[in-house]
């Protein structure tokens, strides 16, 4: 008698969203599966990611920096290579503790358009020696999170009040507590990018899915790096830095805006993440 085999609901699911031109067919098969409480339940998500939905957006987190980072509907996914530039403002903080005379003050770190709030609290997280416990790792750095979007402000309120940081919600620098001004050690930003009419060239996951104010940086894609830039020497203290995620074509010109309003500029880059930042630094007088 030949044996039948029944395929297991894993299979049949990985099947399924690889049909879909799902690439990772198999871990999300297996993390939907993981998430749903009832058979109904995994349907339904089934039913949703087939349709085109992030992954991130229908179990409602996205792994970030080793941390599950709450993502709600319409808010911006983290991406991988975004964890380039959380790498780069941990090493400046690192760097800046251990200069004699820093001063024992948790130093002020602002996440300038924080979306869900995954940089800003992946830097909470790793803000403090590991064998520091919870509630003193919170005070290691003074966190303010922005963004223009309310649904991302909610968002990042789940993220990153836990970790003793604050949420404001505004454009740019305007919510900011104005006490910050001349203040602010580390400005971490990953503020939309891509030139309009690049957009309709991206994955249907970020173009249908992700509001375009997430993505659309203006014609050239560096009118809010622009405003960035324009803004930050006014809410960094002398030796402060700001790091902006940009794209390794758009580096030279992001830096060069840098240059423009009198920040010193460093293009970095890793291959790895394919992640490429611009770190600018208030020149100290003497020029240093
Ligand atoms: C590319 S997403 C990045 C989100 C987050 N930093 C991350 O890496 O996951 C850009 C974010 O910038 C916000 N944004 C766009 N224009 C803004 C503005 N003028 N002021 C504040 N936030 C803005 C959007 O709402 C969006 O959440």
């Amino acid at each position: 008698m030949p044996v039948i085999r029944h395929r297991s609901p894993y299979e049949t699911l990985t099947d399924r969203l690889r049909t879909a031109g799902c690439v990772y067919a198999e871990d999300e098969a297996r993390l939907m599966i993981d998430a749903a409480p009832t058979a109904e339940a995994l349907e339904a998500m089934a039913a949703r990611r087939v349709a085109g939905l992030p992954l991130e957006h229908i179990l409602g987190w996205a792994e970030f920096c080793g941390l599950r980072i709450a993502v709600a509907s319409g808010v911006f996914v983290p991406r991988r290579r975004t964890e380039f530039l959380v790498r780069q403002a941990a090493a400046l903080l690192d760097a800046w503790r251990k200069v004699p005379g820093a001063g024992r003050a948790a130093p002020v770190v602002v996440d300038l358009c924080c979306g869900s709030g995954a940089v800003g609290a992946a830097l909470a997280a790793l803000a403090g020696p590991a064998e520091l416990h919870s509630a003193e790792l919170h005070s290691a750095i003074e966190l303010h999170s922005a963004d223009i979007d309310p649904t991302a402000v909610a968002c990042a309120r789940t993220n990153v009040l836990p970790l003793g940081g604050e949420v404001h919600e505004g454009d740019l620098y305007a919510p900011l507590p104005p006490g910050l001004q001349g203040r602010v050690r580390l400005l971490a930003v990953n503020a939309p990018y891509v030139p309009s009419a690049d957009i309709e060239t991206m994955p249907q996951e970020a173009r249908v899915h992700e509001p375009r104010a997430c993505l659309d940086g203006g014609a050239d894609g560096l009118e809010v790096q622009r405003r960035v830039a324009a803004g930050a020497r006014e809410w960094l203290m002398p030796g402060g830095h700001v790091l902006i995620e940009t794209s390794r074509r758009q580096a030279a010109q992001t830096a060069g805006i840098f240059r423009t309003h009198g920040l010193a500029a460093r293009v970095l880059r890793s291959e790895e993440l394919g992640a490429t930042v611009v770190a600018g630094s208030v020149v100290l007088p003497g020029g240093r």
